[in-house]
């Protein structure tokens, strides 16, 4: 039997540890630190952006986003329903109500053609999620942001690195997001940016992070904020992280190539999609998605994967099927055909950056024994 193969494992073999030694050595561990500002300056040019704000993880990062574009009570914002529910959770605590599309079959990405339908008088935003490594289709949504004057909010928490058309994820929206949870393709434990082109939302997040503090007087305050800052600490790894973005990228479009090579031959089994006309996937996870009705469900095939030591995860579940936001009086009766089906089906295998090839071969030697 194999050791466990973890189903994300990070990998921390550039300058981490260096930085961290000279966090402790300074004394510099608080968000005050230098390199919270070269941690946003170094990854906002990553993206093309001009103002990066690192807040402590991607979830209040999209608090701060949709807090900063003045989305509030009567505002409705469209958004996929097959995501996770961060994205749901800021729009609902900031009184306005999330407007769900489904997923398409191929990328899992939120079906651009059924965004124009769901435009209506109240609608202030359109928030587009980035899903699994592909980028969504953002030239129609970047047509009908003109033509109905929405705000985007572009969630590329999971597409560190990728591009569509060649243009940076993360540089499409009014204001867009990160996450740095480890297993995303730059690291700082917990963490999260928000970047835009625009100064005054990038004064207002930097604001809405730290309390709404006032630089005229600290503690008498126009406006709640949160504590979300970023440490030292935390930014330290992130710059190192940074550096290594390019290798990164590389060496997860490896992992996913290789088992797409291995397990091309199921047939019973939707892979990731290699490409589309905008772009070559990153493969942030590598999905699969049963299709054959006759074989186990997705959670006995992981609790069969566990036993023979492959670490798993499930797929998003929608947000229209959320029991949370059935009992707030949301998306009741509404339906999602394809994220219901890649969230009952679909489940993601191990690809962390410290994988090995040989544990991707073993691991797709114990799937196509499975479904061959
Ligand atoms: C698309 C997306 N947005 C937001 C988040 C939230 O990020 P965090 O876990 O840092 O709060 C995640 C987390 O995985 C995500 O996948």
């Amino acid at each position: 039997m194999t050791d466990f193969i973890p189903v994300n494992e990070p990998l921390l073999i550039g300058n981490e540890k260096k930085y961290l030694e000279e966090c402790i050595d300074t004394g510099w561990i608080s968000s005050e630190g230098p390199f919270v500002k070269k941690f946003e300056t170094e990854f906002a040019k990553t993206v093309n952006r001009k103002y990066g704000i690192s807040v402590c993880n991607g979830s209040v990062a999209l608090e701060v986003a949709v807090a900063a574009s003045g989305i509030g009570p009567g505002d409705e914002v469209i958004m996929p329903t097959f995501t996770i529910i961060s994205c749901a959770s800021a729009i609902v605590r900031a009184g306005a109500v999330p407007v769900l599309v489904d997923a398409e079959k191929e990328t899992w990405n939120m079906n651009v053609e059924q965004i124009e339908e769901k435009i209506t008088k109240r609608t202030k935003a359109i928030m587009v999620v980035h899903i699994y490594g592909l980028p969504v289709d953002m030239n129609p949504i970047l047509q009908l942001a003109e033509k109905y004057n929405l705000f985007i909010i572009e969630d590329a928490a999971e597409v560190i690195g990728q591009t569509y058309f060649d243009k940076p994820c993360g540089s499409f929206g009014d204001i867009s997001i990160f996450s740095f949870y480890p297993n995303k393709h730059i690291t700082t434990g917990e963490g999260g940016m928000v970047v835009t082109d625009n100064e005054k939302l990038a004064e207002k997040c930097k604001s809405l992070r730290n309390l709404c503090f006032q630089p005229q007087q600290r503690f008498l305050h126009d406006e709640l904020g949160w504590n979300f800052r970023l440490s030292n600490i935390q930014a330290a790894i992130g710059v190192a992280q940074v550096e290594q973005l390019d290798n990164t990228i590389f060496r997860k479009r490896e992992i996913g190539i290789r088992y797409l090579n291995n397990l091309n031959s199921l047939s019973n089994v939707q892979l990731p999609q290699l490409k589309t006309d905008y772009a070559e996937n990153i493969f942030w996870v590598f999905g699969v998605v049963l299709c054959d009705v006759n074989y186990p469900d997705a959670p006995s095939v992981m609790e069969l994967l566990k036993t023979k030591n492959i670490g798993t995860r499930p797929f998003f579940w929608p947000m229209h099927e959320q029991p949370v936001f059935h009992k707030m009086g949301l998306f009741q009766n509404e339906s999602h055909p394809n994220a219901e089906n890649i969230a009952r089906n679909g489940f993601y295998i191990p690809s962390g950056l410290a994988i090995t090839d040989e544990q991707i071969d073993t691991v797709s030697d114990i799937l196509l024994e499975l479904f061959d």
